[in-house]
């Protein structure tokens, strides 16, 4: 199957001030020492291949007092040029979704498309937009209620997912999609009946196993064709080359000890 790559734009925030002091999720160790250098050269790397690849990154000003703003992807969700804010479980993170909406007001998006959620959502960590429905993880950080606000800014059908495993607190640690309807995921992180949810709806799906997914090989981008993600996925790259895809393995191993890679560095700006 051939498989073509539309150009994206793509909003990242450098790791200037990335650091593991606090711990939110089982991957963060404050005990750990972070190489800010190489963090920061990972994350270079991860830019430059988007646009090498033609894709736009737009880069958001980070700030001291907010070590995990790097994750970027957590800050809002954009379907239609459209912005649903972030509101954050922990304090630890909570200012970060005033500088992303502060970021959307400043960059032309309109007072009308841009929306301040009444409830918990940490935006594209649990946000997953198909070419048919907006999937929503519940279970460790976005409340149940945002999906019911989700569905009603965005009048997408959400499709809420109950996940049960704390080292996939997020959907994009659990679950990527490749492309229209066509997802990767890994079922354990999920409850049995969200498990038949995704069998029903995406009876294709690549089903990851417990290796690739302990290195969050799921925390990926595709823009269609190329898919970026960690490259210690090593389990992913034939059975998404037997689809047509091209994976393209990196290495933001700094980044892990926060608890994200690839797909948490990078919040799509869906026109
Ligand atoms: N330390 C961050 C947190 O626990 C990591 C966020 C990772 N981002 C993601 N999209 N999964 O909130």
């Amino acid at each position: 199957m051939r498989r073509d790559a539309t150009p994206r734009r793509y909003l990242m925030c450098p790791p200037v001030h990335f650091e593991v002091t606090y711990s939110i999720n089982p991957w963060m160790d404050p005990t750990k020492p972070v190489d800010l250098p190489l963090a920061l050269t990972q994350w270079e790397d991860l830019r430059d291949r988007y646009r090498s690849l033609g894709h736009t990154v737009e880069i958001l000003e980070p700030r001291p007092d907010l070590p995990d703003m790097v994750y970027a992807a957590n800050g809002a969700t954009v379907v239609d040029g459209r912005v649903l804010g972030a509101r954050f479980a922990f304090p630890e993170r909570a200012a970060e979704a005033e500088a992303h909406l502060d970021w959307f007001r400043a960059h032309g998006y309109a007072e009308a498309d841009v929306h301040e959620p009444s409830h918990i959502n940490e935006g594209e960590g649990d946000f997953a937009v198909t070419e048919s429905w907006l999937l929503a993880g519940r279970g460790f950080r976005s409340s149940p209620l945002s999906h019911d606000e989700a569905q009603e800014f965005f009048g997408r059908p959400v499709i809420g997912l109950d996940l049960v495993d704390p080292r996939y607190y997020h959907l994009d640690t659990a679950l990527s999609v490749l492309d229209g309807d066509e997802v990767m995921y890994y079922p354990e992180a999920f409850s049995p009946g969200s498990r038949a949810v995704l069998r029903r709806l995406f009876p294709d799906a690549l089903i990851v196993n417990q290796q690739d997914a302990a290195v969050l090989g799921l925390n990926a981008v595709s823009d269609g064709r190329h898919v970026m993600l960690p490259q210690a996925a090593t389990g992913l790259f034939e059975p998404l080359r037997a689809r047509g895809f091209e994976p393209i393995g990196l290495d933001l191993g700094e980044l892990l000890k926060g608890g994200g890679s690839v797909k948490c560095c990078t919040l799509e700006l869906r026109e």
